[in-house]
């Protein structure tokens, strides 16, 4: 292990349980991150919660204690042997290799460290292993669009060898953080109870110029649109997909197109999936695979009305699967519909079970 990790080792022996610190524990995730925290077996000694100055003082339920919220600082680091990041990129940039620096193990939620060669990126059920190769003492935990369709792919992948990807989204507001949900819910009570939605721009006028982090109003509407710009045309966020997929499934020339539309759902992320395998596929194996698969549920009977809808994935755990076609015209591609908690497997779930990866490496004698 590197010397980061040697030292965080010798933290864990100090203060027999290791130490963890929530970073962003006021934000969306970080307070999916305190419910996680609460429901899984407790195998923290203290828990740490930081967030900015803003919230210094405020004290957050935490396995059922109040506990009193720090500043960001050096000092909030000390004795930490894990530290979670769910702040914005740029504060993990910044900070995450101060914690690293002062013995920590991060695992980080931000965008920042993602693509870096010497950080992994890490979803548990598709790729464990890589948790231990983490030369920069930084674990990444991928986007919440990715992680919201991985777990069921990678099983896929396993099994029939995955060749191409094509995916369309239907992400949930809460993905761009509290004031994306402060503005559904503003937008929607603006809305509520009139006969808006029949002529173009009476949406926009009646919720003004203020659309919070999206270009186009949200209620009534879809946005075809989640992220900064990019080359030719492509959202940071389509490249996130295409990128993170293709480093977790350890693909990296996987051909993958992606288009992410922003939908009037409060929290859950939905994506249709066309997958092209390298050969053959049948519907009956992939069910029998999605339906054993850890993480994931089979949902899929259309002919009953089953099949996953935010609404019902919302606050759970699994990534939820139906729909599950083969292609009309190519016998080696599979359609599926994805449903998954982007606060919960999408964000802090996945987070926390990198983080119990880590703790139990740490105890280990
Ligand atoms: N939302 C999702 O579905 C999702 C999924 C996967 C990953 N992520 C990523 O997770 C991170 C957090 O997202 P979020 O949706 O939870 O955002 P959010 O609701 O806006 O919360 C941001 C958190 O960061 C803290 N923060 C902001 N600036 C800070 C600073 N200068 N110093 C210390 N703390 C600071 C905030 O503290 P105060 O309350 O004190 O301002 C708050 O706790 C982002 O990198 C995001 O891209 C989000």
């Amino acid at each position: 292990m590197t010397d980061v990790a040697g030292r965080t080792a010798r933290n864990a022996v100090r203060t027999g349980r290791p130490t963890l610190a929530v970073v962003g524990a006021t934000g969306a995730v970080g307070s999916v991150m305190l419910q996680i925290l609460s429901q899984h077996a407790d195998i923290w000694g203290e828990i740490r919660l930081i967030a900015s100055p803003r919230s210094a003082g405020r004290k957050l339920a935490v396995r059922g204690e109040e506990v009193e919220v720090v500043a960001l600082t050096e000092e909030a680091f000390d004795g930490v042997d894990v530290a979670m990041f769910d702040v914005p990129d740029e504060v993990s940039a910044r900070w995450a290799p101060i914690a690293v620096a002062k013995g920590a193990v991060v695992v980080d939620n931000s965008g920042a460290f993602r693509m870096d060669p010497d950080v992994p990126l890490v979803v548990p059920e598709v790729n464990p292993h890589a948790v231990r190769v983490r030369r920069r003492g930084i674990i990444a935990n991928p986007n919440c669009t990715t992680l919201s369709m991985i777990v069921a792919l990678g099983a896929l992948h396993a099994e029939f060898g995955l060749r191409e990807l094509v995916v369309s989204s239907y992400q949930a507001v809460s993905g761009a953080g509290r004031s994306g949900v402060d503005t559904l819910r503003r937008q929607l009570s603006l809305v509520a109870g009139t006969e808006l939605g029949t002529h173009p721009g009476d949406v926009r006028r009646a919720v003004g110029d203020d659309t919070g982090p999206f270009p186009e109003p949200v209620a009534l509407n879809v946005v075809p649109w989640a992220g900064s710009l990019r080359e030719d045309g492509w959202s940071s966020e389509e490249m996130k997909v295409r990128d993170e997929s293709r480093k977790i499934l350890g693909l990296p020339t996987l051909p993958v197109a992606v288009t992410c539309v922003r939908v009037p759902v409060v929290t859950t992320h939905s994506l249709t999936v066309h997958a092209r395998f390298e050969g053959e596929v049948t519907v009956d194996k992939a069910r029998e695979i999605l339906a054993t698969a850890p993480g994931v549920v089979l949902f899929d009977d259309p002919a009953a009305g089953e099949f996953p809808t935010p609404a019902d994935a919302v606050g759970t755990d699994p990534t939820w699967v139906g729909r599950v076609r083969r292609a009309l015209d190519d016998p080696t591609a599979l359609e599926l519909f994805v449903c998954g908690d982007n606060l919960r497997k999408g964000a802090a779930l996945n987070t926390a079970q990198i983080a119990e990866l880590v703790a139990s490496e740490l105890s280990a004698p």
